[in-house]
């Protein structure tokens, strides 16, 4: 039988809309305070009954609802934040559709009370599943108050679908600490079945991060601030690398003061952080990006917590470069051909203490690593400190093939005779621990390197100079590897293959679908080739733009590195060792290995007294 056409009517329409808008609690909750922020609020109080889904109740102290605007306020397609179509390029507001509240009310035991200034007294108007019910007086303070029952009894079906009061609570709990992160200047208090969860008070990020995460927390961030004008800036903090292992995940990225999940900004995070984070460690952090409205659409979902950029190669790079460039200069810019040709400076620590010995009885904690408070005249030491090395013995327990050790471990003419080296930063070698530390004896103490870690920055940092002058050497496989590609990667494969030849990679296209990956880095030799090749594919289709390969060719690296550094348990004669440390007072960014985790610290003889109690 032939159905004929007819409009939905508004409260269906409601509901269906309500769908994607309301999800779960936790979104009506971020809608009403989205709305209690872009009414300059700053004091906002929330009370959660049953994970939300009983009771949502939103007090702030914002501009408020004019008397005349209530009924509108709930209306769909009603907002006071857009008036024409170029305000849509242009949004500043977390709100501007202007369907929030008439999608709560559509599926809620829903009332909106609010008073502005101006007026004697507030109003307040109530909505029952979408049947509103007149205006009238209410005695309240300046600002709105929102409260939403009953999530979703008007719809069983639906209500069906929400999980345990815990879950829904602890999303609410998410959404409220988002806002709040982003909003340290409010002040907001949240108490969930009559509990206080939250009483913060305003104050700066850092504090709000504090109350939030811990004080830990606070410590161990480092700054970012980049602002390259034109309206496009990047700021917040950035947990450690090193102190990942016990902490929280803490991912917080703001667009225009809004969270969001991005793709392309997750990526340019991942990318920001490769070469000083393990690959099966995710970055913490909390981040601000600053964009010109006109340059980002975030009507893109009605949830709003989706956008697309104008130009997502751009807006990559300036992320994962500004990431990379403050990681290195917190983790790196004491680096050791810096501080140790900056010897005569006397002192030089970090100020982050890396690792505090978990000691009970005679405590101390000042073991830091880069403590090098070697004296004057360490530099005409290195420089006097010449010989030639044996680089058949170096290529031998790096475990890396002759011909490339050549280019790898050209030790500068820093030789590796151990008398007198006690006077070098990292000292002469005594001895291997546990076929896993160097001991080696300072001037004024002891140094202890952890040797992988350490060798695996000492091979990135040369792979990478090496592919800076020149490619890097492929070999070629004996059986070509055959990777099965969608026709986007092939498509990428097309446009990039160049690109790919300078990591060191020989393929072809075999068909319509097919690659034969003919030639790989000398290197890469672990069974993921393919894997890689694809991963790389498809960053180019996602991402675009040419900086993706610069970025992954730090991962690629990265990758090399591990698989050649000398495992545990490797013995080694103490030239060996004292070549390794000869070689890491050479190498860039040597006291951190490729992880991020420090490659080595100091004991000098000062915490040994102090361990002893000589001298007291
Ligand atoms: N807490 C509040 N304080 C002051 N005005 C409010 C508050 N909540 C809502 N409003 C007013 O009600 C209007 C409708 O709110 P609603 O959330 O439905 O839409 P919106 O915020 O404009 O857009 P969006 O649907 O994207 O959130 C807003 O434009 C605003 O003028
Ligand atoms: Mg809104």
């Amino acid at each position: 039988m032939l159905k004929r056409i007819h409009k939905l009517n508004d409260n269906l329409v409601n509901r269906i809309c309500a769908g994607e808008v309301v999800e779960r609690p936790s979104s009506a909750l971020k809608e009403i305070l989205e709305n209690s922020i872009d009414a300059s609020s700053d004091r906002v109080d929330i009370e959660l009954l049953e994970g939300g889904s009983k009771l949502i109740k939103v007090s702030d102290n914002g501009s408020g609802i004019d008397k005349d605007d209530l009924i509108l306020a709930i209306e769909r397609h009603a907002t006071s934040k857009l008036a024409n179509e170029d305000d849509l390029y242009a949004i500043r507001t977390l709100g501007f559709r202007g369907e929030g509240l008439a999608s709560i009310a559509s599926v809620s035991w829903f009332t909106l009370s609010s008073k502005i200034q101006e007026s004697s007294c507030g109003y307040q108007i109530a909505n029952i599943f979408g049947e509103q019910n007149d205006i009238k007086p209410v005695s309240i303070n300046n600002g709105t108050i929102v409260e939403v029952s009953d999530l979703y009894n008007n719809i069983p079906a639906r209500k069906k679908f929400l999980k345990s009061e815990s879950t829904e609570y602890q999303h609410c709990k998410s959404t409220f600490e988002r806002i709040a992160i982003s909003n340290p200047q409010v002040s907001f208090s949240l108490t969930h079945n009559h509990k206080e969860i939250y009483s913060l008070s305003s104050g700066d990020l850092l504090s709000r991060i504090s109350e939030i995460f811990g004080n830990d927390y606070k410590n161990k961030y480092f700054t970012i601030a980049e602002d390259v004008g034109n309206e496009l800036s990047l700021s917040g903090y950035v947990y450690h690398p090193s102190y990942l292992a016990n902490n929280k995940n803490v991912q917080m990225f703001f667009i225009n003061g809004r969270f969001v999940r991005d793709k392309v900004v997750q990526n340019a995070i991942k990318q920001g952080f490769s070469g000083v984070l393990h690959h099966e460690h995710s970055p913490n952090y909390v981040l601000f990006l600053t964009i010109n409205p006109a340059d980002i659409d975030v009507n893109v979902h009605p949830s709003k917590n989706e956008v697309r950029f104008k130009d997502s190669g751009s807006i990559h790079s300036f992320i994962s470069r500004t990431l990379k460039k403050s990681l290195a200069d917190n983790l790196f810019n004491n680096s050791s051909s810096q501080t140790y040709s900056n010897a005569n400076n006397d002192t030089h620590s970090y100020d982050v203490p890396i690792r505090e010995f978990d000691n009970n009885s005679p405590s101390y904690n000042s073991s830091s690593i880069g403590s090098n408070n070697y004296s004057q005249g360490t530099k005409e030491h290195i420089n006097s400190y010449q010989g030639t090395q044996d680089r058949n013995l170096i290529a031998n327990w790096f475990n890396i093939p002759k011909d490339a050790s050549h280019e790898l471990f050209d030790f500068n003419e820093i030789g590796h005779k151990t008398d007198n080296a006690s006077y070098l930063p990292l000292g002469s070698a005594l001895a291997q621990l546990q076929g896993i530390y160097i001991l080696s004896q300072t001037r004024d103490g002891l140094i202890v390197v952890d040797m992988h870690a350490a060798h695996e920055r000492i091979i990135l940092e040369r792979l990478k100079t090496q592919l800076m002058s020149d490619s890097i050497a492929s070999q070629q496989l004996l059986m070509p590897l055959l990777v099965n590609v969608t026709p986007l990667q092939s498509e990428a494969f097309t446009l990039n293959k160049q690109q790919l030849s300078l990591l060191g990679f020989e393929i072809d296209m075999l068909g319509e679908n097919q690659l034969a990956i003919r030639s790989i880095p000398l290197l890469l030799d672990d069974g993921k080739t393919e894997k890689l090749v694809i991963d790389v594919l498809d960053d180019f289709t996602n991402f675009g733009g040419s900086n993706i390969i610069a970025d992954h060719q730090e991962e690629l690296l990265s990758t090399m590195a591990c698989h050649c550094a000398v495992r545990a348990n490797h013995q080694l004669t103490i030239p060996e060792m004292n070549a390794l440390l000869r070689e890491m007072e050479q190498t860039n960014r040597a006291n951190y290995c490729n992880h991020g985790r420090p490659t080595w610290f100091k004991l000098t003889m000062n915490d040994l007294d102090k361990m002893f109690m000589r001298g007291q």
